[in-house]
């Protein structure tokens, strides 16, 4: 069955699943008020860097599903379904900034003719689909449903993600809304969750917690690892085959960065906090994503004894691979650590270089990726690269002045550097001292 839909908002969520949702069949107009991304859009440029999206996008622009407009009214026009995927960025106290959900939900309302079943994709704290319906029912007089859709896609997979979703959350009022999203899934052959709103919008907040602790967790066991001889790459290993622990997010690294972990915990201790609940666990999850960070550039303190005067190679900036998103990448704080302690650093990436220059002031970036390494003192890895993965060792270690690796996701192998005479510190594993 074709649906008309309109997704209000290009950023990733809003795109990737407009997108995929004309790609089963679908008319999807997407509409934004950022007439430049409009524009781009319109001639065939995407705004944001995610494999694959560029050629899904023609794909269905040439088919005449796919369309892109500034104009609410015209996106609306005829529409079944309309998706709300605007951004919910963290306000000063971690709290949801709903201004532009608001905005939208006005909009809806001045420009609705005829039911329509409006969607929340974007992360919204609980009862956020309730203050929706109340803004458009004050507008207008005509019949609608609201519901909740969260995305689970993660960036840098976002279409195969979408497109092999492992469930759809769907939260309802209304049977007819219910079964009107319930169809509209069916094409990606999945299980779905059809609950009522405050559920859905509670599973959000409660999967990306979920991970974030995984990932605190795991980095926690890393440091005590660190200290008893263990190796913690060997123990997410020997964890995660028993099924109900699951070997996925269980890499020691870093901690957790990008545009939704950072922003969903902190709103869930808020909305934690406004329900009269303490939510401890995941606070800790915070504090100890906060301090992993750093303990990178203590590593590298300790391979070098100081690092005044030093000069360092950074190999990745983004917050991961497949992306040029630098929104809390923890390479932002690392990167300014060192060079409060006295240290130059110049970075390579194969994306991400031109944001992070946006959020790093006077970062110093190579286009080079073995040049970046030319007379560095150390070398650190802070994103997993394909690039970064297949480095030759030897040429690195012939561009550089010093031996040190100080490696934050755990890239190499321990015997290949050794016999490569590195010093190499990574997370939760020995360090090979060839000194
Ligand atoms: C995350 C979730 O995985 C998606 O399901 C969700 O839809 C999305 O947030 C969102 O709420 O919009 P994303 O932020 O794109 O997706 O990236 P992830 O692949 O989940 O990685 C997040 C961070 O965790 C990265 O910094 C990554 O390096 C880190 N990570 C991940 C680890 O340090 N260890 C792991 O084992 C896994």
């Amino acid at each position: 069955m074709t649906m008309n839909i309109c997704v209000i908002g290009t950023g990733y969520v809003g795109l990737v699943s407009g997108t995929c949702f004309s790609d089963i069949g679908n008319n999807v107009t997407c509409v934004d008020l950022d007439e430049r991304k409009i524009k781009m859009l319109e001639d065939g440029e995407i705004p944001i860097y995610e494999p694959g999206l560029k050629e899904l996008v023609a794909k269905n622009v040439q088919a005449g599903r796919l369309s892109f407009t500034t104009d609410l009214a015209k996106g609306m026009k005829d529409a079944e379904v309309v998706f709300i995927a605007v951004g919910t960025p963290p306000k000063e106290n971690g709290e949801a900034d709903l201004t532009y959900i608001k905005s939208v939900a006005n909009s809806i309302g001045e420009h609705l003719e005829k039911y329509v079943v409006v969607v929340t994709k974007s992360t919204v704290p609980v009862g956020t689909g309730k203050m929706i319906k109340d803004i458009i029912k004050s507008k207008s007089a005509v019949e609608f449903d609201v519901a909740s859709n969260p995305e689970f896609l993660r960036e840098g997979s976002a279409i195969y993600d979408t497109q092999n979703m492992d469930r759809a959350v769907i939260g309802v009022e209304s049977k007819r809304a219910g079964d009107l999203l319930t169809k509209l899934h069916e094409p990606f052959n999945t299980e779905v969750v059809l609950t009522n709103i405050e559920t859905a919008e509670m599973i959000k907040y409660a999967s990306n917690a979920f991970l974030a602790t995984k990932i605190s967790f795991i980095n926690e066991i890393a440091n005590i690892c660190e200290q008893v001889d263990a190796d913690v790459t060997e123990v997410a290993k020997g964890m995660g085959l028993d099924p109900r622990i699951g070997e996925k997010f269980l890499q020691a690294g870093i901690g957790y960065g990008g545009s939704c972990f950072p922003k969903d915990t902190r709103a869930i201790i808020q909305i934690a906090e406004q329900a009269n609940y303490d939510f401890k666990i995941v606070k800790s999850v915070e504090d100890v994503n906060n301090a992993q960070r750093l303990r990178l550039v203590d590593k590298l303190a300790k391979a070098l004894g100081s690092l005044k005067g030093k000069h360092i190679g950074v190999f990745g900036l983004a917050f991961k691979p497949n992306t040029d998103d630098m929104r809390d990448a923890p390479s932002i704080d690392i990167i300014k650590e060192i060079r409060n302690q006295g240290a130059t650093v110049l970075a390579y990436d194969p994306v991400a270089s031109e944001n992070a220059k946006t959020m790093i002031d006077q970062l110093q970036v190579s286009e080079d990726l073995y040049g970046t390494v030319k007379d560095a003192d150390a070398v650190l890895i802070l994103t997993e690269w394909d690039e970064v993965k297949g480095l030759d060792l030897t040429k690195v270690k012939e561009m550089m002045r010093g031996h040190v690796i100080v490696d934050g996701r755990n890239v190499f192998d321990l015997d290949t550097v050794k016999q490569l005479g590195f010093y190499y510190d990574s997370i939760g594993r020995r360090v090979v001292n060839n000194n």
